[in-house]
């Protein structure tokens, strides 16, 4: 028996990116709450140094627990890759799950995937983190990383596919197109918007992962393992807070969510 837990669950994020965990932590929660924060005065963190993007995301995580979260959740790739495990230090009483984990231990379960791809942020991709903890599990699996920085801006401004969009996937993977990877993770949020296309690149050969899907599963499991699944329906419902202008959140986030969303909260 699982005793009741309304709290919200946090989600945060630089800016509005982690909305791709947002919408897989409702598919996989849907009686959860969920707190979702984007840093947008800050963003972007995927250019920013280890300290600076863990000073931020203590800076968030203060925030999220002054609201009253029962768990974190760290959407943003670049704050996995910089602080999960000083956040976990600081905050030893709260779950706090980083999106790099949970890909990795489904990836360790899958031994035919030998040869790994990693795509993410500068920062993620030069702190060697998903490099690191895949090793870690395996030593003998092949990985190749690279940074793909445009990517975020390709999908902020909604290009989703067309030439400018290929032209930028060309320019990063075309090295790994020629030796291509067994299975590629999209190690930022914003990539999975360009699935579709990343796949294509790859001729459909290359099984593509999204972190967002398989850190919303973990989280479940976190909660069901401690007893804090909300049983009882969704009590306070969504929110939104970001630490810059509501309304060009609210714009982008429509991309994103392919729906509005109104209750956005200046923090
Ligand atoms: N959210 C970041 C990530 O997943 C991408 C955007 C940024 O650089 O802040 O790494």
């Amino acid at each position: 028996m699982f005793s009741l837990n309304k709290n919200p669950v946090g989600i945060f994020d630089s800016g509005v990116g982690g909305l791709t965990v947002f919408a897989e932590v409702k598919k996989a929660l849907p009686d959860e709450s969920v707190f979702y924060l984007g840093d947008t005065a800050r963003v972007p963190y995927g250019s920013k140094s280890v300290d600076v993007v863990k000073h931020y995301s203590l800076a968030n995580v203060n925030l999220l627990t002054a609201l009253g979260v029962k768990a974190v959740v760290v959407a943003c790739n670049t704050a996995s890759a910089a602080a999960v495990s000083f956040l976990q230090e600081r905050f030893p009483n709260l779950e706090i799950i980083g999106v790099i984990e949970p890909v990795v231990e489904y990836l360790l379960t899958r031994p035919e995937l030998k040869r790994i791809g990693v795509i993410g942020t500068n920062t993620t991709i030069l702190s060697g983190a998903y490099q690191k903890a895949l090793m870690r599990g395996n030593k003998d699996l092949d990985i190749s990383a690279k940074a793909c920085p445009l990517f975020v801006h390709l999908v902020e401004e909604g290009l989703f596919e067309g030439k400018i969009t290929e032209m930028a996937i060309d320019m990063y993977l075309s090295e790994m197109r020629k030796n291509p990877p067994d299975a590629l993770v999209l190690g930022c949020t914003h990539y999975p918007m360009l699935r579709n296309v990343i796949s294509d690149y790859f001729g459909g050969r290359v099984e593509i992962l999204d972190t967002a899907f398989y850190t919303a599963r973990k989280l479940a499991a976190v909660l069901l393992e401690n007893g804090m699944t909300n049983c009882g329906g969704n009590i306070e419902g969504d929110r939104f807070f970001v630490t810059d202008d509501p309304n060009s959140f609210k714009a982008t986030a429509g991309l994103f969510l392919g729906c509005n969303v109104d209750n956005v909260f200046h923090i």
